[in-house]
């Protein structure tokens, strides 16, 4: 019999009878009107497969109860309802109380219910499988808390949600071509799939300003690599995500950026990347100028293999175009 017991904490009565109008029928379902009450409850009442709750309560906030929710109770996937603009929210949500899902308030009653049965999936994975977090179990426990960051950065930046599925495919099929492990192919797709994470950081008028940049701008735009890891480092990933989003835009002379490294100091998964960024970014249409062919972007990594981009990523990528690869 699997636990379908749902924490849901939110200090407005009104709002939990609606929920438990909406979901006691599907789910073991207990309520609490504050932090401080769902804490005792999941002392006294686990284990909860989900705890789910609001951000703004009197008392102890959301992202607190999570983080004390955690120490009780690890296992129980943790969903956060928040408001759209909360982005420091989000991010301490994903630091301090590690969530799974976020979701925008209101919440329409049939994506509450979905993510709560995901959330419960997810629960049954990570408690069963435990002993052996690897393979498929591991990425089914490691998927929803990237799916939540690339959800907030979908709400956040469409544009660089696009660019990021792009991104990764390339990135993939790069790494196939490479003859990569698939374990390292998995953790590189990974890390594309959220690379430019810490763009949240930068104001939306600079990422999208046409025309000449200032230097201050730049400097802004290029801590992008440092914040995205400075987020992700807190998250267990079973390989060096983190990092990888750190070095992507490192160059093999040693003239990227953030840490200047040059040669086999960049992971070879961040080389990749870059590689696979740079092709994406010229192919698509900036606000500061139109999109080059295809044909115009592959020759400037061509123009720069063995300066800024590895040679043997520059022509496995070179060989993934020559055998039909499309972005669309
Ligand atoms: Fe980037
Ligand atoms: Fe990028």
């Amino acid at each position: 019999m699997s636990n379908k017991k749902v924490l849901l904490v939110d200090d407005d009565p009104n709002i939990l009878s609606a929920y438990r109008r909406l979901l006691r029928k599907k789910f073991h379902l207990v309520t609490a009107e504050s932090g401080a009450e769902g804490i005792a409850i999941l002392e006294k009442q686990g284990p909860f497969a989900v705890v789910v709750t609001d951000f703004r309560m009197p008392g102890m906030n959301g992202v607190e109860f999570l983080s004390a929710a955690r120490q009780i109770s690890p296992d129980s996937i943790r969903i956060m309802l928040s408001g759209q603009a909360d982005m420091q929210v989000t991010i301490n949500a994903i630091n301090e109380g590690k969530v799974s899902y976020f979701l925008t308030k209101p919440c329409p009653s049939q994506h509450l219910i979905r993510t709560l049965m995901e959330a419960v999936e997810q629960y049954e994975v990570i408690t069963s499988e435990r002993v052996k977090l690897e393979g498929e179990n591991l990425h089914k426990a490691i998927h929803g808390t990237v799916q939540a960051i690339v959800s907030m950065i979908e709400r956040r930046d469409p544009y660089t949600a696009y660019h990021q599925e792009r991104v990764k495919r390339l990135a993939g099929a790069i790494a196939g071509e490479m003859g990569l492990s698939g374990e390292q192919a998995e953790i590189l797709v990974l890390a594309a799939s959220i690379h430019d994470l810490g763009k949240i950081y930068v104001p939306a008028e600079i990422l999208t300003k046409p025309g000449h940049i200032t230097d201050l701008e730049r400097a802004l735009i290029e801590t992008h690599p440092q914040v995205g890891y400075d987020i992700l480092k807190t998250i267990e990933f079973p390989g060096p995500v983190s990092q990888i989003v750190q070095q992507h835009h490192e160059r093999l002379n040693g003239s990227g950026y953030p840490l200047h490294l040059s040669g086999s100091q960049i992971l070879i998964e961040a080389r990749i990347l870059g590689v696979a960024d740079v092709v994406e970014s010229l192919a698509s249409h900036r606000p500061y100028r139109p999109a080059f062919t295809i044909d115009e972007a592959l020759a400037e990594i061509r123009k720069n293999r063995g300066i800024l981009y590895d040679p043997e990523v520059v022509d496995a990528c070179l060989r993934v175009f020559q055998k039909g690869f499309t972005f669309d």
